[in-house]
């Protein structure tokens, strides 16, 4: 082989990791992962161990391609020379072995350290939700109890103490800690809000738990961080953060009765709703009583809809009605094929309820 071919080989991988570096850090600088920006204590306590890894692994990543470039570039393509036989070095083998040791038993250190720290708010044996509501006692006052359902491919958010019932966005209020009974209706799936805490899987036939406290206003989305299907991207929440007065507000608002329909447009869009949705979804107050969809008592208070996917506007929710399985396909949710007046009238009555 030529001696110029050979350089534009060794070339090649070098300028791939250039470009592929920039491209990342490029991303970084547009949106950095939610992972990098915790705004609660336990999602801090996982940001710094995740810290101390990626730096552990830079200097070794780092260590191993600068050894195996020096190498390639100084040891091959030798034909005139027998390469020497050796048989172990000792030094070289017990100091790269302690070195790897004492690197494992830090970071086993840091880490179980860090689990402490991210389940130290997590009661040791708490009591189910499902089951009763004596919570207040076994729990201490400043909690939210809070039940999360994991479905394919949406959530149900349930507030036991505050008899609320709702999906795909939760609010809490800021400096509570709050604690998750975490279930699934279905297959494994995995609560994720990056920014508020570790994730943790929701498994069929078992009650796991997390909490967090989320310590600054604001809005913060989550995912399934375990796949689950053909939607498991399409499987996102989002948290908000309200101040207390606010959060006291949205609680109300949830509590208050589903709104009733005023105009006939509205009057059309319920009795739409009743006899084509209502097997699926509830609200709250009216013949529709259907579990196996999200509860909608409160639809039009929701900012995405679809579990994250479409932004909650009227033209979205009437592309949602009329073609569910074209914007999330695989979803459980139907085509009704309703005409485009039935859908402009479930529009109008899905809209009012605030
Ligand atoms: Cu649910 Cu992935």
């Amino acid at each position: 082989m030529r001696p110029g071919s050979h350089a534009h080989l060794k070339a090649v991988p070098l300028t791939a990791m250039v470009v592929l570096g920039a491209a990342v850090l490029a991303g970084c600088q547009q949106a950095p992962a939610a992972i990098f920006r915790p705004e609660s204590p336990g999602a801090t306590a996982i940001h710094n161990l995740s810290l101390y890894l990626l730096a552990v692994a830079g200097v070794a990543l780092v260590g191993v391609e600068v050894t195996l470039f020096l190498a390639v570039a100084r040891f091959s393509n030798r034909p005139e020379e027998e390469a020497v036989q050796t048989h172990g070095n000792l030094k070289l083998e017990t100091g790269w072995t302690a070195a790897t040791a004492i690197v494992v038993f830090i970071t086993l250190g840091l880490t179980v350290n860090t689990m402490v720290d991210v389940t130290a708010n997590i009661a040791e044996s708490p009591p189910s939700l499902a089951s009763a509501m004596p919570l207040q006692s076994a729990w201490p006052g400043d909690t939210l109890p809070m039940r999360v359902v994991g479905h394919q491919w949406w959530w149900t958010f349930e507030y036991p103490q505050q008899g609320i019932v709702t999906a795909n966005e939760a609010h809490v209020p800021v400096g509570d800690t709050v604690r998750a009974q975490l279930e699934s209706g279905d297959v494994i799936h995995s609560f994720w809000a990056p920014r508020l805490g570790g994730k943790t899987d929701m498994i069929p036939g078992q009650i796991n738990y997390t909490s967090f406290l989320a310590a600054t206003i604001g809005s913060y989305t989550g995912e399934c961080a375990e796949f689950c299907g053909v939607e498991h991207a399409h499987m996102g929440f989002t948290i908000v953060v309200d101040s207390p007065a606010d959060f006291s507000d949205w609680v109300a608002g949830q509590q208050a009765p589903a709104a009733s329909a005023g105009t006939d447009a509205e009057r059309a869009g319920y009795q739409t709703f009743t006899r084509s949705c209502g097997v699926c979804h509830t609200i709250n107050g009216t013949e529709a009583r259907g579990k196996s969809g999200p509860n909608l008592t409160h639809l039009a208070s929701r900012q995405m809809l679809a579990a994250n996917t479409l932004e909650n506007n009227p033209t979205n929710l009437a592309r949602w009605i009329q073609d569910p399985q074209g914007l999330k396909p695989g979803n459980l949710m139907p085509n009704q094929k309703l005409d485009q007046q039935q859908i402009s009238d479930l529009v109008a009555y899905l809209s009012i309820l605030k």
